[in-house]
């Protein structure tokens, strides 16, 4: 297999695969941890590497998804409280191996953006998950719950500026994964000669 055969086969075999349908199997940690360094090698303009990472695994997992759902339930109007969504997040992980969080850490160059460094994490998490396709590892990058909601911000002790990029529930699923979905690449690009 030629090198772009294999990025290609990769890219498009890559599908989001939700927590649910995971087995309860374990990573070793010598997998994330590989995946993370793939992260670490993600494009930064001026060398700002903006990305960080909360990883979760074993206990952690479910305390972890314990608290986010608590936060739900603490910071939603009660006629918005649905019970449903308290026990999706509440048991989302539970059988995930690992869980973990990322976000952009606002670097102080002042000529790099906060969109700069917003791109840069997203393609932090971009390899994670290629790496992780061609590990065998299903993974759902999610920004669900209350991950976009300001208490997260306070809850992972960001600064004003970073910003969360979302959760990626980690694991196996025996289930085959269904084939991807996308419109015409022809309809999305203008070519200029
Ligand atoms: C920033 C971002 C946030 C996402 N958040 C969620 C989410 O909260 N829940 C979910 O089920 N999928 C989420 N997804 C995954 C998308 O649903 C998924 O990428 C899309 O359905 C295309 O499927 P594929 O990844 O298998 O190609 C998210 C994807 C991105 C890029």
């Amino acid at each position: 297999m030629n090198k772009f055969t294999a990025v290609q086969e990769t890219v498009i075999r890559r599908r989001s695969v939700k927590p649910t349908v995971l087995n309860g199997k374990k990573i070793d940690d010598l997998q994330i941890r590989q995946l993370l360094d793939l992260a670490n090698w993600a494009p930064t303009h001026a060398n700002t590497e903006p990305w960080r990472f909360v990883v979760y695994s074993g206990n952690a997992v479910q305390r972890f998804c314990h608290e986010h759902a608590e936060l739900y339930r603490q910071y939603t109007a009660p006629d918005k409280f649905t019970p449903a969504k308290y026990e999706k997040q509440r048991h989302n992980g539970d059988k995930a191996s690992h869980l973990i969080v990322v976000y952009m850490k606002r670097g102080n160059n002042p000529n790099i953006t906060a969109l700069e460094e917003i791109c840069a994490a997203a393609a932090a998490v971009e390899n994670i998950l290629l790496g992780a396709e061609a590990l065998g590892i299903a993974v759902l990058w999610s920004t669900g719950g209350m991950l976009l909601h300001p208490v997260m911000k306070d809850y992972f002790e960001l600064g004003n500026e970073d910003v969360l990029l979302g959760m990626l529930y980690m694991g196996y699923a025996d289930e085959p994964v269904n084939a991807g979905k996308r419109g015409p690449v022809e309809e999305k690009t203008s070519w200029h000669r």
